[in-house]
């Protein structure tokens, strides 16, 4: 007779998760077979990201949001808010921001969305590639999931948000080798400069960052790392095809926030540059 394998409480919590996301896209999905529109739904599944973001770091992504209970969250390219909608059912209080010439649907999906289930997100129309200013003076948690490679200026939106969010959580695409492959990039702090529609035929694809370019830029936008994760691609990988990509997520938190406790004496185990963090520690403060 086979013995089952029990659950240890930590995969029980990360089922009941999972199992909360794939009811909430239920309702999602029939909410959008619902509403009459003249566009399209954004075509990829943003939950099933937060679901393997939230997985990689050992169910720290969920930790984070419950220690941020009364802070508002950002989620920056929102495409049709999904995301941002299951965490208003959570109970936060969410503002998005996205840019209808580069959303997939003109930002009509998020907004369709959010009348159809009477939701208070926020809705922004902000152009990241221009001297913009955030809705909200300070913010728990900003999202950046896959925009880091749309921007024309990281260094000016990521310094932005270290400003004024305490917590980011990211995820981007990288590259271990230049187009063509010749190149190995990986130790080399560098971002490959797309030409117009050479990856996924998007022209407002701009960069992507080696992984040591990403670090580079964090570093120098104030960020320090928290919990990293790549995934991929990670031998072969070139900006030029999403065949061969690597993905990259981090948690972040502002740097200067962290110092500071540090200076009080709190959190002690936790290094610059670190990629991995004690969480008690971590989460004192709060
Ligand atoms: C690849 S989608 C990611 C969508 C969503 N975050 C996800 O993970 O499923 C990139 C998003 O960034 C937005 N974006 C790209 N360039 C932008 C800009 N200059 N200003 C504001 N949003 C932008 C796009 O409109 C799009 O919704």
């Amino acid at each position: 007779m086979m013995l089952e394998t029990p659950w240890s409480p930590r995969q029980r919590e990360y089922r009941r998760f999972v199992r909360a996301v794939a009811l909430f896209q239920r309702r999602l999905n029939s909410v959008k077979e619902q509403t009459p529109r003249d566009f399209e739904w954004y075509p990829y599944d943003s939950l099933g990201s937060w679901c393997r973001l939230d997985k990689m770091f050992g169910g720290r992504c969920r930790r984070v949001l419950a220690r941020l209970a009364s802070e508002p969250l950002l989620d920056i390219g929102c495409a049709d808010g999904e995301l941002a909608f299951f965490l208003e059912s959570l109970g936060h209080h969410v503002h998005v921001m996205d840019w209808p010439p580069t959303n997939y649907n003109g930002m009509r999906g998020v907004a369709a969305l959010k009348a159809t289930l009477g939701s208070a997100v926020e809705i922004h129309q902000v152009d990241l590639d221009s001297q913009f200013r955030l809705p909200v003076p300070r913010c728990g948690l900003v999202l950046l999931l896959g925009v880091l490679y749309h921007l024309k200026n990281p260094f000016f939106v990521l310094e932005k948000l270290a400003q004024h969010c305490r917590y980011c959580i990211f995820s981007t695409t990288a590259t271990r080798f230049s187009a063509g492959g010749q190149t190995d990039l990986q130790d080399l702090p560098v971002a490959y400069l797309l030409d117009d529609n050479e990856l996924n035929s998007d022209a407002t694809n701009y960069c992507v960052f080696s992984e040591a370019g990403l670090g580079r830029l964090l570093k120098k936008t104030n960020w320090e790392v928290l919990e990293y994760a790549a995934w991929g691609d990670t031998r072969a990988s070139v900006p030029d095809s999403a065949r061969r990509e690597l993905r990259v997520f981090r948690a972040t938190q502002e740097h200067q926030v962290q110092r500071s406790r540090r200076r009080r004496g709190i959190d002690r185990r936790l290094a610059p540059n670190t990629a991995r963090y004690a969480c008690d520690g971590f989460w004192y403060h709060e």
